[in-house]
């Protein structure tokens, strides 16, 4: 905190370049070092603590101790519809009910976030559409966990199950970085002449990311029943249709599409958000070559044109 006083980078930016450069260099020592054919300690935990799922496997036994079940994904959406639902309820009541943010709140921003002269005015309707969004997303999630995704055995680090947590906490306080929350009594008349182009765009493209990333996850859960709807199998299967004729991981590729069409919501200028944009990019980039590794080392038949993650690119 002391450090960065004085340098014009908020806590929470600083928080999201570290872990970006984490992931980025992790990213790069999967890619150009040879630490999944070494069997050292160190390469263990590496390996341990980057894979997750189906691309985690053949590790000393000791590293077990660090499993949680993959299924527990789910915790990362009850607590993101949960926080996030409520970040949206006081901004709403802030901005439309001139509703004062709780004290624990405005402490809470004033530690993670700038000095109030930096805030923008005029974006209470970004705020508003990017918070709203993430609550969505989140929900939908949760609805596919719950009742879409066949989950098998597969497990995740512990580190990774804190950082699911923080990640949905943070996401939230980083949207209200640069957000006036002074109470204001704005209409609903008033917030539509704050739409811009962009916030089409965005929301198209939201809606467009979204649906395909469902379904994606329907297909993957598909692949685990038969016919008449039945779970028949635990088995990893190649998957087909929709994106997946593109990439391995369209699920990750739409992941990164709903974070951009948040930054388009912000006219592309919100900073601290195209940080999380960065760790998305990179985090998936990293998950989506591990799974497209492991496609391509388990079915002999693999597209050879199949990307792992971005189409006609990687
Ligand atoms: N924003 C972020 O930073 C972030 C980070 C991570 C994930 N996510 C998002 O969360 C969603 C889920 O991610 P994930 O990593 O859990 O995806 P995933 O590993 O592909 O798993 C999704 C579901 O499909 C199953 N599955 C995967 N591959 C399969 C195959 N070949 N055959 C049969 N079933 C298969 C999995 O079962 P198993 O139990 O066997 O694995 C699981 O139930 C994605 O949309 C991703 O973008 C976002």
């Amino acid at each position: 905190m002391l450090l960065l006083s004085g340098t014009g980078v908020s806590v929470i930016a600083a928080l999201w370049l570290l872990l970006d450069i984490a992931f980025l260099i992790s990213l790069f020592f999967h890619v150009l070092g040879d630490c999944a054919r070494r069997s050292s300690p160190l390469c263990a935990i590496f390996q341990d603590l980057i894979r997750y799922g189906k691309t985690k496997s053949g590790r000393p036994a000791w590293l077990h101790c660090f499993d949680l079940p993959k299924r527990w994904f789910s915790h990362f959406y009850y607590l993101s519809v949960f926080w996030n639902g409520a970040l949206l309820w006081l901004v709403v009541q802030s901005q439309l009910f001139g509703v004062e943010i709780p004290q624990w709140l405005q402490s809470l921003l004033h530690f993670f976030n700038k000095e109030p002269q930096q805030k923008i005015s005029g974006g209470e309707v970004s705020t508003i559409l990017a918070l709203s969004l993430i609550w969505l997303h989140s929900l939908r999630r949760l609805e596919e966990c719950l009742y879409v995704s066949i989950y098998s055995s597969g497990v995740i680090h512990v580190a990774q199950y804190g950082l699911g947590v923080a990640y949905y906490f943070l996401v939230g306080i980083t949207l209200l970085d640069n957000a006036n929350l002074d109470p204001k009594n704005i209409t609903v008349s008033d917030l539509a002449f704050q739409v811009h182009w962009y916030h089409i765009i965005g929301l198209a493209l939201y809606i467009w990311a979204s649906v395909h990333q469902h379904r994606c996850h329907v297909i993957l859960a598909n692949l685990r029943k038969n016919k008449s709807g039945k779970v028949v199998t635990m088995n990893h299967v190649m998957p087909n249709g929709d994106w997946f004729e593109r990439v391995s991981c369209p699920h990750y590729f739409a992941e990164l599409l709903i974070y951009v069409s948040i930054a388009l919501l912000f006219g592309l200028g919100h900073t601290s958000w195209w940080l999380v944009v960065m760790f998305v990019l990179f985090n998936q980039s990293l998950a989506a070559i591990l799974c497209h590794e492991f496609y391509n080392e388990k079915f002999d038949n693999y597209p050879a044109h199949r990307k792992a993650f971005i189409p006609y690119l990687f």
